[in-house]
């Protein structure tokens, strides 16, 4: 081509180096070489000067026209280059577009919420409204009301953790604060709202001075209470027996115990046939081969409690129940430890250890 000798030799430096360049930092660098600001081009065309007058106008029509051959070039190779490095990143990649969407981990309620979510859904479709009580109680709701004055020996069995500053109450006495030991004040606080008639459940947090493999210091009941006229024995039984049939899915042989609370007038507990054997193995770690599970106390409301609670015992009667909801969890999840409920390692839940919560946990 021209006959302007230092434009062939940039030429030559220029297609020599752009021969050993494959990647893109390096043109670059090639760029600022040739055509940058202080460029062999522009070097160049500042010493076009020097030339005698008339090889200058020739000289610089090849200078510039290797100029725009060289943006040319390096355009070209940038989008080689570009091509190049994103087939071999396909080829590294190996996107396999068969395979199957990865899985979303996704959440679920605790076990003994759920189970508490679950009977609240039973209870009301009984016609049972959802109460709450505070879980920072007076002494007056958790134990004078539901007929347990200070004296009397059930208060050692719910022995508790009580705050130092003392309120004025209801009653008008100076009253003891406590972290309520059951849902049961919760009655007697409904009573009071609401009046008679009456059905309501009442799930929430209570606590104890316990801590040993069964007993945690927090726990979960539920509690109903039923305020009516003429209430019986026989709809206490129907009522409860319906709940656990419909908790566990399928109907349970259950028997009721004689036995005693303060609230109650006469008082039972209620026993279903064990969920794990039914009664079938003698060596059953849940029922430790008796065949029943113990799972609620309850009884007729003591005259006391209905009038503790602004209602006339001789108009109107009822039943109340309580159940442990943390037991209810276990049993119906197959929870062998108490204190699982309340650690934050899921390890154990989907370790196989407890295949029920497993089987759970994986299809949710
Ligand atoms: N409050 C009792 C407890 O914590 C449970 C209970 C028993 C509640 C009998 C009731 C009842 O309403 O009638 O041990």
């Amino acid at each position: 081509m021209g006959n302007y000798k230092d434009v062939e030799d940039i030429r030559s430096a220029f297609e020599a180096d752009l021969k050993s360049i494959d990647n893109i930092k390096s043109l670059d660098e090639m760029r600022v070489k040739y055509a940058g600001k202080k460029g062999v081009l522009t070097l160049a065309l500042k010493s076009l000067g020097k030339l005698p007058a008339d090889e200058r106008p020739q000289a610089g029509q090849e200078l510039n026209i290797l100029r725009d051959e060289i943006e040319r070039e390096l355009e070209a190779k940038k989008i080689a280059i570009n091509n190049l490095e994103n087939e071999r990143k396909e080829l590294s990649e190996k996107i396999d577009v068969t395979l199957p969407a990865r899985g979303r981990d996704c959440g679920a309620f605790h076990p003994v919420m759920q189970t508490m979510y679950e009977i609240a859904e039973i209870m009301t479709g009984l016609g049972y409204s959802i109460a709450l009580g505070p879980e920072k109680e007076e002494e007056f709701y958790n134990f004078e009301c539901l007929n347990i004055p200070a004296w009397h020996p059930a208060r050692d069995m719910q022995d508790t953790f009580y705050f130092p500053d003392n309120i004025e109450s209801d009653n008008g006495k100076i009253n003891r604060t406590l972290l309520r030991t059951h849902t049961s004040p919760v009655q007697v606080r409904s009573m009071l709202k609401y009046g008679a008639p009456l059905r309501v459940v009442c799930p929430g947090k209570v606590y104890r001075r316990d801590n040993d493999p069964t007993h945690s210091p927090m726990f979960n009941q539920m509690e109903g209470l039923l305020i009516d006229k003429d209430v019986s024995f026989a709809v206490l039984k129907g009522t409860i027996g319906e709940m656990m049939n419909a908790f566990f899915g399928r109907n349970l042989k259950n028997r009721f115990r004689a036995s005693y609370f303060p609230f109650t007038e006469p008082s039972m507990e209620l026993d279903i046939e064990c969920v794990e054997c039914g009664g079938h193995d003698a060596h059953c770690r849940i029922c430790k081969g008796t065949g029943w599970l113990e799972v609620a106390g309850m009884g007729m409301v003591h005259p006391n409690v209905i009038r503790a609670g602004g209602i006339d015992p001789e108009i109107y009667n009822g039943f109340a129940f309580g159940i442990g909801l943390d037991r209810m969890a276990m049993l119906k999840y197959n929870i062998n430890d108490l204190r699982l409920l309340f650690d934050g390692n899921v390890s154990y839940f989907l370790s196989g250890r407890s295949n029920r919560s497993e089987r759970r946990a994986e299809s949710c």
